[in-house]
């Protein structure tokens, strides 16, 4: 794993062991504002058709049962860089014969959507500008291993100063919009009305 994310996957693993499978687990505040965040991301997946979904950070998996309650037809591979996160996943969803939990940071095979909620907020004491290249990287990577399309989103530049913690990256949402419609696709949404300090970027091949 790189230097930048040890401590990444560190920081999970004890929010997992001091508050469980849980929104608190993977440092969300709140059930709702998980949810928004997957009803923001999943509108890449406006489909009937079957389709197969990679979940870049799955956690424990949360994002496995919205897709459930939505779609009937699809497979799901979570991966995570937290072997805590992964077996935590797997012991909650025991019976899913359409999900896989993998350690890692890409699946092994192409998949049609991927999504990543909540990967790019942690940063810790890393510096800005190599933390800007793993984001940048990282959303190659997505692009690389999906057919369709993918979604993630960050939190946002446009975020009260006063609220703004060093140890979270900010990124700067018209930036990686830019970014996202000259080097992926020339579909991409950029969402940011959903009430939280954060954006979505669902980009559409
Ligand atoms: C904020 S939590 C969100 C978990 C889940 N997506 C959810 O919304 O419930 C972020 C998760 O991503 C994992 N993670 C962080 N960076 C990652 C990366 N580059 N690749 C895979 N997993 C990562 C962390 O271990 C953590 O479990």
């Amino acid at each position: 794993m790189s230097n930048l994310l040890s401590p990444v996957e560190r920081y999970y693993t004890s929010k997992l062991e001091k508050f469980g499978a849980l929104p608190a687990g993977v440092d969300w505040n709140s059930v709702e504002g998980q949810s928004k965040r997957f009803e923001q991301l999943s509108k890449l997946m406006s489909t009937d058709a079957e389709f197969s979904v990679a979940d870049l950070g799955c956690g424990y998996g949360a994002l496995l049962d919205y897709l459930s309650q939505r779609f009937n037809r699809f497979s799901y591979v979570g991966l995570d860089i937290s072997q805590a996160m992964i077996d935590a996943a797997a012991r909650l969803h025991p019976q899913v014969s359409n999900a896989q939990f993998l350690v890692g940071t890409k699946p092994d095979h192409k998949v049609d959507f991927a999504v990543a909620s909540g990967i790019f907020n942690v940063k810790l004491a890393a510096d800005e500008a190599p933390w800007r290249a793993y984001v940048v990287e990282t959303l190659e990577r997505m692009n690389d291993f999906t057919t369709r399309g993918f979604s993630f989103n960050c939190l946002t530049a446009y975020s009260d100063a006063d609220r703004m913690r060093q140890d979270l990256h900010y990124a700067d949402p018209c930036e990686l919009f830019d970014l996202c419609k000259r080097r992926f696709a020339r579909n991409v949404a950029l969402l940011h009305d959903y009430d939280l300090y954060e954006f979505t970027i669902i980009v559409r091949k």
